[in-house]
């Protein structure tokens, strides 16, 4: 949601901030803008459009200084224009500000500071910041002019004065001609990170942007705020006490934050899958001796027992892997599972208590819904673990205990690996609760994941049906509707095919359970809407069946994904993408890898901007 990327150091700044924006515009682009000081003097650029369209703008234009801020735009106040890209500036154009996140009471202090006399030109939330910056800052004289210097300056005050008035979430960089040796940054709920080079430093949303420069970073927590000079970061806390940190050491790979030959992220990382699961299981799983273990799970073996209760919760694909997870959860530590969506179950006084498990999945581990919903679980006592992707995140730190993914960084807006791996994370909880609460047998653990050993390959057979899917989309691509079926865990996997296809296609796709079919959306079925229908052996293939034929008999045209020598199924479906063999727990996993694909293939045919679809983020932190 908005990307900010900054540099302060001795080099020309906007080269390094254009291409740290390009690195986040997955986190919106739909407008952006760069300031920088030359000679102590304030420059600004900023349009509607991409980056690529700034970065055009700049050639003819350009700005030049060793300091600068970014920004990557996701509107939610005020649509995509000029007036409203960032940075926005205070009235004077002496302070500027870049912003990710919601200013909650906007409104009322926009009133107010325009009976002060400021005067605003757009319609964002983020203006009233430039702007009650403005107005906290003063500059005093002489040697009272050395003591707030000391202190971290008036911009610094002026903007730790400011956060005082404001609600809601923010990570925000601020430079200014009144003291134009610095950022001054601060966070409240949206992550800023700041990353150390030599004699320079950068400043980010996220850490794959930083990669590319530096591997020592700090994380600014919420409440913080920061001054960065070309050498350093002074971090303050609320009250203005300077806070110590130490750097960390990053050891993601930034190879694995580029394209490495592929057209587009979300190829890559569909094709990444058989890896980034092999190292979430890596040193976990121990199939001969039928363990499991996670280091910072936090449970005790007690604490397990008495969990009688499991609750997921999550936003969009990770909800997916929720939908999944009750399956497993039910099926082998037989605990009675909910799913609920965050933004639903964070509102509605949940009745959980300390023997109730709170699982909350994200990829990005900064969805403020999902954040919400951790908050909402922990204030009823509930235990909470979170699956992360992202180490540190502010879900990984509210929550009791955390498993991460092991998936590296996920670029493309559309979720992929981080979908599959929160699915194996997920069975593998399900297995030790299992064990824990002796309900699953040792001989039956080690089968579940000798099973879970051998999944890596079968995705990388999976993969190998990549040709034969690009020519399934190019018969379909045209279509302006789909729908999606399975029975038991394939709805899951027919929901998120669904997703996947909608959010980059933006072919309208529904799933349904596919006995559902017959009470309502049948209505739609023609020969004009592909109904695709996860038909894999198991317990519901004649049932599946069924519902293949109640497709063809009112002319619809079906394509399956299903198991690997199934002949029969090739007499009733148009298409077959055929998938290995597996155990049927988890053939979940499998069986989305070709969805993911066709979704992909459509909407390259469409001419879609597959990694970064209209109107969407990757990360999503606005309720
Ligand atoms: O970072 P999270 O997993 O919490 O994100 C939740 C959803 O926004 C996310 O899964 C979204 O639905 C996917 N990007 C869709 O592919």
């Amino acid at each position: 949601m908005c990307g900010i990327f900054g540099y302060i150091g001795e080099k020309e700044a906007v080269p390094f901030i254009l291409e740290g924006l390009k690195k986040l515009e997955y986190r919106g682009y739909d407008s952006a803008g760069i300031s920088t000081l030359d000679q102590g003097k304030l420059f600004l650029s900023k349009r509607a459009g991409k980056i690529a369209d700034l970065e055009k703008q700049l050639k003819k234009k350009p700005i030049g200084g060793d300091i600068g801020i970014g920004h990557t735009r996701w509107a939610t106040h005020g649509r995509p224009s000029h007036a409203n890209s960032h940075p926005h500036e205070d009235c004077q154009g002496k302070i500027v500000v870049v912003h990710n996140g919601i200013i909650e009471n906007f409104l009322e202090l926009r009133r107010e500071l325009s009976e002060k006399g400021h005067k605003f030109i757009s319609a964002t939330d983020t203006e009233v910041l430039a702007h009650l910056i403005e107005e906290n800052f003063s500059l005093p004289a002489g040697p009272l002019r050395r003591e707030a210097s000391r202190q971290g300056g008036d911009l610094h005050k002026a903007v730790t004065k400011a956060l005082k008035f404001v609600r809601g979430s923010y990570a925000l960089a601020v430079i200014s001609e009144h003291e134009p040796k610095k950022i001054i940054i601060a966070r409240n709920g949206s992550p800023l990170i700041v990353g150390f080079g030599a004699k320079e430093c950068f400043l980010s949303s996220d850490i794959p942007a930083l990669l590319k420069y530096v591997n020592m970073i700090i994380k600014l927590e919420n409440d913080e705020t920061g001054i960065i000079t070309p050498n350093k970061l002074k971090i303050f806390n609320s009250e203005g006490k300077l806070i110590k940190r130490k750097r960390e050491l990053i050891s993601w790979d930034p190879e694995s934050a580029e394209k490495d030959g592929y057209s587009h992220f979300m190829l890559k990382e569909i094709h990444e899958q058989p890896n980034a699961i092999r190292k979430s299981i890596e040193g976990r799983i121990f199939a001969e001796s039928h363990k499991i273990h996670f280091d910072e799970l936090n449970l005790s073996d007690e604490e397990m027992r008495n969990i009688n209760r499991v609750v997921f919760t999550a936003c969009g694909t990770s909800w997916h892997a929720g939908l999944v997870g009750e399956y497993w959860f039910e099926q082998f530590a037989k605990i009675p599972t909910e799913v609920e969506y965050a933004a639903e179950f964070r509102y509605r006084h949940p009745i959980i208590d300390e023997n109730t498990l709170v699982i909350a999945i994200t990829q990005s581990g900064e969805t403020a819904d999902t954040l919400g919903a951790v908050w909402e679980a922990k204030a009823q006592n509930a235990k909470v673990i979170s699956i992360c992707n992202v180490v540190g995140s502010s879900i990984a730190r509210e929550s009791h205990g955390v498993v991460y993914t092991d998936a590296g960084p996920e670029i493309g807006v559309a979720s992929t690996k981080a979908f599959t791996t929160q699915l194996v994370i997920v069975y593998l909880l399900a297995i030790l609760f299992g064990k824990r609460k002796g309900k699953i047998s040792d001989h039956d653990a080690t089968k579940l994941i000798n099973d879970l050993i051998e999944l890596p390959t079968k995705i990388e057979q999976a993969l190998y049906q990549e040709k034969a899917i690009e020519k399934v989309a190019e018969k379909f691509y045209k279509a302006t509707n789909a729908l999606y079926l399975g029975r038991g865990k394939g709805f899951p996997i027919a929901l998120e095919g669904a997703l996947k296809l909608k959010e980059v296609s933006y072919i309208h796709a529904e799933g349904y359970p596919a006995a559902e079919m017959k009470h309502g959306p049948i209505a739609l079925i023609d020969k004009n809407m592909p109904v695709v229908v996860i038909a894999l052996a198991g317990r519901r293939y004649e049932k599946i069946l069924g519902n293949i034929e109640e497709v063809k008999a009112r002319g619809g045209v079906v394509i399956c994904i299903a198991t690997e020598g199934d002949f029969s199924l090739a007499e009733s479906a148009d298409e077959v993408i055929s998938i290995p063999k597996s155990s049927e727990a988890l053939s979940p996993i499998l069986a989305v890898v070709p969805l993911q694909l066709l979704a992909y293939y459509i909407a390259l045919k469409r001419g879609c901007h597959v990694d970064q679809p209209r109107n969407l983020a990757k990360s999503v932190t606005v309720e």
